[in-house]
């Protein structure tokens, strides 16, 4: 199984790779709301925890979403509520809700939608994003991505997230056993992502699979 994480802008790694190298692209692109607007209002966290964030101001450009179907077979985009006419097919019947419950956070969305290029109705998944020890302003739970591969991917399937962050994908993947290629373009997120990553592997080699993660953080 290949696990692998690269410090580089995605568009640039897109532009060199065949049509169709990739079953599956889930990602979680820059959305152009700007979240730093909305930063430190989470409860028990403070602005300066994290950076101030630019990447979010705008969306990717066209080329981005003609290159992501270009180079994979099935596409799950988040936020695409908020960029839908940049998706080249932009028809779709399935789209996904993560509904993240009650929360607090108020100045955050209590769903996020993703869009979908597969022919199946449209699913709910409730999961809350309450993590502990996150390490990125926009951090998914690693078990979203666990119920995405579990419901969206088969073994063997080649899985691309263009815009790691944190690095939860990859670490579903790992999990699922499926391959796994990401970018992240911001060096001090891809360090990070990096050593979380390290981390969660070492703890599972050592007491063989079930730790770390936040896998049981449902409602
Ligand atoms: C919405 S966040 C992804 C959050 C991620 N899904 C998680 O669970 O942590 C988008 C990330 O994309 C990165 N990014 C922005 N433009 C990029 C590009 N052209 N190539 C690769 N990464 C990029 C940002 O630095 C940011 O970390």
């Amino acid at each position: 199984m290949e696990n692998r994480a690269f410090n580089m802008d995605c568009m640039e790694a897109m532009r060199s790779m065949p049509d169709q190298c990739f079953d599956l692209a889930v990602v979680d692109p820059p959305y152009g709301i700007k979240i730093s607007n909305n930063m430190g209002r989470r409860k028990g966290e403070r602005p300066s925890e994290y950076k101030k964030v630019t990447w979010d101001d705008t969306p990717p450009p066209p080329e981005y979403f003609t290159e992501l179907v270009r180079v994979s077979k099935n596409q799950i985009i988040f936020g695409a509520n908020h960029f839908v006419s940049l998706i080249p097919a932009a028809d779709s019947s399935c789209w996904i809700c993560w509904d993240k419950g009650f929360s607090s956070e108020v100045s955050f969305a209590s769903f996020e939608l993703a869009w979908t290029s597969f022919d199946r109705p449209s699913k709910r998944v409730a999961l809350s994003s309450a993590q502990a020890g996150r390490i990125h302003p926009t951090q998914k739970p690693v078990a979203l991505y666990a119920w995405i591969f579990q419901h969206y991917a088969k073994q063997g399937d080649r899985i691309l997230d263009t815009h790691l962050g944190s690095g939860s994908s990859r670490i579903a993947a790992w999990d699922a056993g499926l391959d796994f290629t990401g970018y992240e373009i911001d060096p001090e997120y891809f360090e990070a992502q990096e050593k979380r990553f390290q981390q969660h592997t070492a703890q599972m080699s050592l007491f063989g699979g079930g730790g770390v993660s936040d896998y049981n953080i449902h409602f």
